[in-house]
């Protein structure tokens, strides 16, 4: 018998180290269940494992999830992501209870931001608009005028006026990159995602040589020389989009491999290889942090309703302005 402490590792939760998930239980069935009785629906990203992204009742990009638990009229919602998606999702619905299966499922982009920086860089450069992507705490979107996920950013920046100068963070790879395909000159902070910086250029040409009709498609968070060799560069749903339509057979994916389990599904006669990275001992370009939520820990927080995201209400209503201009300056993206 798994005890919950082995099941959710760091759980900080008083009273929670001694329960037991019971031996033999049906965790597809006991989810489904809840998930009935507690008005609850299942969010989740396509960077979680296969078996989670099965059973959500909506799987998407970070845009499609942000409108989904802005549409929802559920009572709790159970984001099946990192914590700053959870934690959007808790700031777009103050009164429902927001879960997130592994408090400690971060997202190393996230971290490298914080409000009082993104403050200080806006000092630096007056009449500049901030905007943010989406990957940040609540700290940076409050300090953020503008909100974008990578299936928007490019429409948004093109929105505004040629001449206003703009920061962008935190993801400076995004953001080089929408500076190539929108003109601008943004002030670019500099973080980065550890999954996407991982890929190695040197090895990702060696697959391309190896399957010579396969198409390279890459996540913008991707660095400019794996950007330059790309056939096609979009966010993870338009990623989707591009192995199903495309009429390639055979495509080398550089992001995270947890959205080749939808892949497979919707292109199941499509050959998918996932990019290679720097380490030669690991093939697996996996978000440690996405990898955090089980299917035990999401039965877990599902029974017990924790960890539940709360915020300081001061904080989610200035955070808030920059998300709601995302959802109205995005409304025809799909
Ligand atoms: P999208 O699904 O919006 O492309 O974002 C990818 C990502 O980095 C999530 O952490
Ligand atoms: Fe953050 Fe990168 Fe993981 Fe996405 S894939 S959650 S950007 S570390």
């Amino acid at each position: 018998m798994q005890t919950i402490e082995q099941a959710t590792q760091t759980l900080p939760i008083k009273g929670y180290l001694n329960m037991e998930i019971p031996a033999g239980i049906d965790l597809v069935a006991e989810i489904n269940k809840m998930r009935k009785e507690k008005n609850a629906i299942i969010l989740a990203h396509y960077y979680q494992t296969g078996d989670i992204q099965d059973i959500a009742d909506f799987l998407g990009d970070s845009l499609q999830l942000a409108r989904a638990a802005a549409d929802t009229d559920a009572d709790m919602i159970v984001f099946c992501g990192v914590h700053f998606m959870a934690e959007a999702a808790k700031i777009l619905n103050p009164t429902k209870k927001v879960v997130l299966p592994d408090m400690l499922a971060g997202c190393s982009l996230a971290d490298s931001c914080t409000g009082e920086g993104l403050r200080a860089l806006r000092e630096q450069h007056p009449g500049s608009i901030v905007v943010s992507y989406i990957n940040c705490d609540a700290g940076v979107k409050a300090e953020s005028d503008i909100i974008v996920t990578s299936s928007n950013a490019e429409t948004i920046i093109n929105s505004l006026p040629p001449e206003q100068k703009i920061i962008f963070a935190p993801d400076k790879n995004l953001g080089r990159y929408l500076n190539q395909v929108t003109g601008r000159k943004m002030i670019l902070w500099d973080g980065a995602c550890m999954v996407h910086e991982a890929f190695s250029l040197e090895r990702i040409a060696q697959q391309m040589a190896e399957n010579p009709n396969a198409k390279l498609i890459a996540h913008p968070e991707s660095e400019e020389p794996v950007l330059q060799v790309a056939d096609f560069i979009g966010s993870t749903s338009r990623l989707l989009d591009y192995v199903q339509n495309d009429e390639s057979q055979e495509f080398i994916i550089a992001t995270e491999e947890g959205i080749i389990h939808e892949m497979r599904k919707l292109a199941p006669h499509k050959k998918l290889i996932p990019a290679l990275t720097q380490d030669e001992s690991c093939n697996c370009s996996e978000c440690f942090y996405m990898k955090r939520n089980t299917m035990e820990k999401l039965y877990l927080c599902m029974k017990y309703e924790l960890p539940e995201i709360h915020i300081e209400e001061e904080l989610r209503v200035k955070a808030l302005k920059s998300i709601n201009k995302m959802l109205e300056l995005s409304v025809k993206v799909k």
